[in-house]
């Protein structure tokens, strides 16, 4: 049975062929493997993955036609060699406009609550919606980008196939989410740690792992995501240049209050902050070690740290055990 739910992807060939997977580049198995420490995958009962489903999703994700001047995708923003994030400060939309966030990594998203900065998004197939809107993402209807798309014989047959019905927004929002829900990574050293190897952490890493929560640091970086997934305010800024979650709420409380993101695959996601205003991991470390700008609405847990450089390096280390490399190869393999 499993075996049939294994739909090859790329080739279609039936489940009982024997080569399959010699000329199909993914199996719908691969894309949702996970390791043994992660909770079971969560999708939404509506919108359960198939192989059809996972290839629009891939396809659609990398289609510039989603942007006003047919020159920005998904992928222009969320590139694989950054953890599905971007390299710049503050990411460009189509025609080049200079957005004003820094543009999330994107992973294990199928465990997490609430999406964006500030966490007003409550599931992927809505937050599909909204870069599209944006005049400095993609600047365009939908209404119009599906009327674009449903041309599209190829989309047209995938959506048969996926959704049994024709190519439309319900379609297209739902591909999307289910593609991106397959961006796991759980593959770091710390991840075999965690699984048992205990020498997967060097004895700096450990020594930095033990930091990490004497100064607090896992309080809000928790668990396996290393995210409580709420809002805080660090105070990046003595001011609060962005509202924050002050946005959604309108509660003076909320100003500058962002979403705590997950510190796996910082390696390959810089600049930090919502804004990239932080160009490296020891600029972040500053940050900290400064006990924040003192924003009124500052965390008491960002306090004055007196860190010395073999704690730095440590807290380096730690940090960098959480990178997974398998996961930025993998991901590669999926641009068409
Ligand atoms: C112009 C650059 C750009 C494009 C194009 C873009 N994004 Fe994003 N994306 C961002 C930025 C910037 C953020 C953070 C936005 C915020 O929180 O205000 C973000 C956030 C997200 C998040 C939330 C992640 C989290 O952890 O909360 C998801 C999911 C996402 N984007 C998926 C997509 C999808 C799917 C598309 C295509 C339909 C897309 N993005 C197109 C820049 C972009
Ligand atoms: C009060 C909760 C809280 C505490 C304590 C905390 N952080 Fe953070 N951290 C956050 C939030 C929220 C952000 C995002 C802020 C933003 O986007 O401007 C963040 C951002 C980061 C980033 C940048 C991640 C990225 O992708 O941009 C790193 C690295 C980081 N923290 C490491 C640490 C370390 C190391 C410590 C301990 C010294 C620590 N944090 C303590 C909540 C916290």
């Amino acid at each position: 049975m499993a075996a049939c739910l294994l739909a090859i992807i790329g080739g279609w060939a039936s489940c009982s062929a024997p080569n399959a997977n010699d000329t199909a580049p993914f199996s719908l198995s691969e894309l949702v493997e996970f390791p043994a420490h992660f909770p079971a995958f969560e999708e939404p009962a509506d919108n359960p993955l198939n192989a059809a489903k996972w290839e629009l999703g891939r396809l659609l994700f990398h289609d510039t036609r989603f942007s006003a001047a047919n020159d920005v995708s998904c992928a222009s923003c969320h590139l694989s060699q950054f953890a599905m994030a971007d390299s710049l400060a503050v990411s460009r939309g189509t025609g080049g406009a200079p957005g004003f966030r820094n543009a999330s990594a994107l992973f294990n998203m199928a465990w997490q609550p609430r999406f964006h900065r500030e966490g007003g998004i409550p599931s992927l197939e809505t937050q599909v919606l909204a870069p599209l809107q944006e005049p400095h993402e993609f600047d365009k209807d939908l209404m119009t980008l599906v009327a674009e798309l449903a041309k599209d014989t190829g989309y047209h047959a995938l959506s048969e196939e996926a959704f049994a019905r024709p190519f439309d927004a319900y379609v297209l929002t739902r591909a999307l989410a289910a593609f991106e829900r397959t961006l796991i990574s759980g593959e770091s050293a710390y991840d075999r740690w965690l699984l048992g190897d205990s020498s997967a952490l060097s004895e700096s890493a450990l020594r930095g792992q033990g930091l990490f929560d004497n100064l607090q640091c896992q309080s809000c970086h928790s668990g396996l995501w290393l995210t409580d997934f709420a809002n805080h305010n660090i105070g990046l800024y003595r001011d609060n240049p962005d509202p924050g979650a002050y946005r959604l709420t309108l509660d003076s409380a909320d100003l500058g209050k962002f979403k705590t993101p997950s510190l796996r695959n910082l390696a390959f996601s810089a600049p930090y902050m919502f804004d990239g205003s932080l160009s490296t991991l020891d600029e972040v470390l500053d940050h900290y070690a400064k006990g924040g700008m003192g924003n009124p609405n500052q965390d008491p847990r960002v306090f004055p740290i007196d860190l010395t450089s073999a704690e730095r390096s440590d807290l380096l280390a730690f940090l960098a055990a959480l990178n997974d490399t398998s996961f930025v190869v993998r991901t590669a393999r999926w641009v068409p």
